[in-house]
């Protein structure tokens, strides 16, 4: 499975929701998760991330975002159509430590 990282987080660019051809992709206040057992792996949506925060299980340590990403996919709606991003987006970009910032 793929993941949303915590990149995503205060910029929620959405350009991933429009590639996924499941329609994986779930929406919290300030970012994304995936659903991990609906993903189908196909990686399409990774190169789309401005953020790069979409990255494969495969990396190491990626459990506890695993569990992250399915805890937020069973409680948020799901997301389909791209919007605007926050307005923070792109000062937010890249920056460390977003874990603060995260609102459920
Ligand atoms: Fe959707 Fe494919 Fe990305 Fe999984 S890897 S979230 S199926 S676009
Ligand atoms: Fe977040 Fe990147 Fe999608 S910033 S909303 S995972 S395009």
């Amino acid at each position: 499975t793929y993941i949303v990282n915590d990149s995503c987080i205060a910029c929620k660019y959405t350009d991933c929701v429009e590639v996924c051809p499941v329609d994986c992709f779930y929406e919290g206040e300030n970012m994304l998760v995936i659903h991990p057992d609906e993903c189908i792996d196909c990686g399409v949506c990774e190169p789309e991330c401005p953020a790069d925060a979409i990255r494969p299980d495969t990396e190491p340590d990626m459990e506890k975002w695993v569990e992250f990403n399915r805890k937020y996919s069973e409680m948020w709606p799901v997301i389909i159509t791209k919007k605007d991003p926050l307005p923070t987006a792109d000062e937010m970009d890249g920056k460390e430590g977003k874990m603060e910032l995260f609102s459920e």
